[in-house]
C-alpha cells in the first residue's frame, strides 16, 4: 500500500509518497502566495492551498499506482484561522500563525482573563499568532463576517474537510488554538464562552494516527485514487516533523528551520512551563510535548539571500564563512515580532556590531548565527525547567546547511543526529497514514522501524567555549533594543 503526507507549509505544500515499509518514492513541492496586507499581518487563500494541494497529489502519484494509495494524512502550518459560512464559502482570509494583529486581544485575555486561568483551561496563555485571540479581533473588527462563521478550522483541517466532507481536527494542532484543554484532550467550555464560539463550529477532535473518513467519491475520480483511501487527522506541522523525526515517546528533541524555528520536546506526561514561554500541546504520538517557537528562522536567511544579497546560490554565500565563534557582528532575528521565549510583536529584525571592515559574509553569519542565538533563548527556558538536552534531531529548509547545523551544535551545545528524510512534516503525514492503516502498531512503533540516524554533528569544546561568550553579548541586545522597537512600531 502507499501513503501520502502533506506538509502544508507557509511558503508551499511539500508532499511525500512512501510506501509500507516507510520507503520515500516520490516528494512534490508547490508554491502558493503568501499576503503582508500591513506590517505584521500575514494571510494566506485557502482556496489557493487546496488548488495547490490537488495539483501537487496529481504530480506527486503520476507513474506511481495511484489505486495502491490507501491513506493521506498532513502536518500544518499551526494555529491559522479559518472561517467558512453555511454555504462552506471561505469567509475572509486565513489569518496565520505569524500574524501580529492581536496584540490588544492577547492583552484583554492575558491580563483581564488572567493567565492563571488561560493555563488552568488550556494549559498555555495568549499569544499573537494563537487562535483565538484572532476570533476576538474578528468579532470586534469585521463584525459582519464574525455573524457568518458557521465553520472554524486550522489550515491542514481545511484541506481534510475538502477531501472528506468531515470537519476535523486533531488533538496537537488543537492545542495551538487556545479554546483546547491540553490536558484532558478537549474543548474547552470556558474558553468558547470567552471567545463567543459555540462548540458546534469546532471540529470533531481525533488523535493524529486516526481515520477521520475516506476519501470524497468526486475527488478520488479526480485524483485516480480509490474512494476507500483512508484520511487521517494528522497533526500540526511541529508535531508531524516530530513523529517524522522519530521524536516520540519521552524526553527526546527536535529542531526544525523552516519558516518558524522551534524546538520541540516529548514528553510521556503532561506539563506546563511555568515561566508561560514554552508552549504545551498534546503530541501525535497520544502524548504531550513542550515547544518554544520563534517566528522568522530559516526565513531569515531567505529574506537576507533572495531580498537584500539578491542570490539563489545559498552554498556559495556560506562557503566564505570562516572564522565560527568570533563575529562581531550580530542580528536580531525578529523580522515578524517573536514569540518564544520574548513575547513580543513588536521586535524588529535588527543588525548590530557593523564597522568598516565588515563583509557581507560577516552579515550572512550574523543571520545564520541570530537565527541559532534566539533557538538557544527557548532551549535555556527549558533548562530551566530542569530538562536536560544532550542531543537533538533537526529537519527543516535549514537543516540542509551543514554549517548551520554545525553553528546550532556548538551554540547550544548538543550533539545534532542528522536523519536520512529530513522532510520532517510530510515524512510524519505519510506516516501517520500508514499507523491507521495497520502497517505499525503504533507511532512509535512506526518511528522506530523507520527512522535512521545516518550523522551525527558533536560539538567543539573550544568552539562552544567561544560562542558561549557570543551568547552572553548577544542576549544583552533585546533588553537594550527593546524600548526603541516600542517607539518605532507606534
Ligand atoms: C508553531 C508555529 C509555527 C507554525 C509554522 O507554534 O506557529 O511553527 O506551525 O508552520
Amino acid at each position: 500500500m502507499l501513503y501520502i503526507g502533506v506538509d502544508l507549509g507557509t511558503s508551499a505544500v511539500k508532499l511525500l509518497l512512501m510506501d509500507g515499509s516507510g520507503k520515500v518514492l516520490n516528494i512534490v513541492s508547490k508554491e502558493y502566495p503568501l499576503y503582508f496586507p500591513k506590517p505584521g499581518w500575514s494571510e494566506q487563500k485557502p482556496e489557493d492551498w487546496y488548488a495547490a494541494s490537488i495539483e501537487g497529489i496529481k504530480e506527486l502519484v503520476k507513474g506511481f499506482d495511484a489505486g495502491q494509495v490507501a491513506g493521506i494524512s498532513f502536518g500544518g502550518q499551526m494555529h491559522g484561522l479559518v472561517v467558512l459560512d453555511e454555504n462552506d464559502n471561505v469567509i475572509r482570509p486565513a489569518i496565520l500563525w505569524n500574524d501580529g494583529r492581536t496584540t490588544k486581544e492577547c492583552d484583554y485575555l492575558n491580563n483581564v482573563i488572567g493567565k492563571d486561568k488561560l493555563s488552568e483551561y488550556t494549559a498555555n496563555i495568549a499569544f499573537t499568532g494563537f487562535t483565538a485571540p484572532k476570533i476576538l479581533w474578528m468579532k470586534e473588527n469585521e463584525p459582519e463576517n464574525f455573524a457568518k462563521i458557521c465553520k472554524i478550522m486550522l489550515p491542514k483541517d481545511y484541506i481534510a474537510y475538502k477531501l472528506s466532507g468531515v470537519h476535523c481536527t486533531d488533538v496537537s494542532d488543537a492545542s495551538g488554538m487556545l479554546l483546547f484543554d491540553v490536558k484532558n484532550r478537549c474543548w474547552s467550555k470556558e474558553m468558547c464562552e470567552i471567545c463567543g464560539v459555540k462548540e458546534s463550529q469546532l471540529a470533531k477532535i481525533f488523535e493524529s494516527y486516526e481515520t477521520v473518513g475516506t476519501l470524497k467519491a468526486d475527488v478520488a475520480a479526480e485524483l485516480g485514487i480509490p474512494a476507500t483511501c483512508k484520511i487521517v487527522a494528522g497533526a500540526g506541522d511541529n508535531a508531524a516533523a516530530a513523529v517524522g523525526t522519530g521524536t516520540v515517546g519521552d524526553g527526546n528533541c527536535n529542531i526544525s528551520l523552516g519558516t518558524s524555528g522551534t524546538i520541540f520536546i516529548s514528553s510521556k506526561n503532561f506539563g506546563v512551563d511555568s515561566f508561560n514561554a514554552l508552549h504545551a500541546f498534546a503530541h501525535a504520538d497520544g502524548h504531550y510535548h513542550l515547544m518554544g517557537c520563534m517566528l522568522s528562522a530559516a526565513s531569515c536567511n531567505k529574506w537576507w539571500m533572495d531580498e537584500i544579497i539578491g542570490t539563489k546560490d545559498y552554498a556559495a554565500e556560506q562557503k566564505a564563512i570562516e572564522k565560527l565563534g568570533e563575529n562581531h557582528v550580530y542580528f536580531l532575528p525578529y523580522l515578524m515580532g517573536e514569540r518564544s521565549p520574548i513575547n513580543n510583536p513588536m521586535a524588529r529584525g535588527t543588525f548590530i556590531g557593523l564597522t568598516m571592515d565588515s563583509t557581507r559574509a560577516d552579515m550572512t553569519q550574523a543571520v545564520l548565527e541570530g537565527v541559532a542565538f534566539a533557538l538557544r533563548d527557548s532551549f535555556e527556558v527549558a533548562r530551566a525547567l530542569g530538562i536536560n538536552i544532550e542531543r537533538t534531531k533537526i529537519c527543516g529548509g535549514g537543516a540542509k546547511s551543514p554549517l548551520w547545523k554545525k553553528m546550532i551544535a556548538n551554540i547550544l551545545n548538543v550533539k545534532v543526529d542528522v536523519i536520512d528524510v529530513e522532510e520532517g512534516p510530510s515524512m510524519g503525514g505519510a506516516m501517520l497514514a500508514a499507523v491507521a492503516n495497520g502497517e505499525f502498531a503504533s507511532v512509535e512503533d512506526a518511528a522506530s522501524k523507520i527512522v535512521k540516524i545516518v550523522d551525527t554533528v558533536e560539538p567543539d569544546p573550544e568552539l562552544v567555549a567561544k560562542y558561549e561568550e557570543r551568547y552572553a553579548q548577544f542576549k544583552e541586545i533585546y533588553p537594550a533594543c527593546k524600548p526603541l522597537f516600542d517607539i518605532i512600531t507606534k
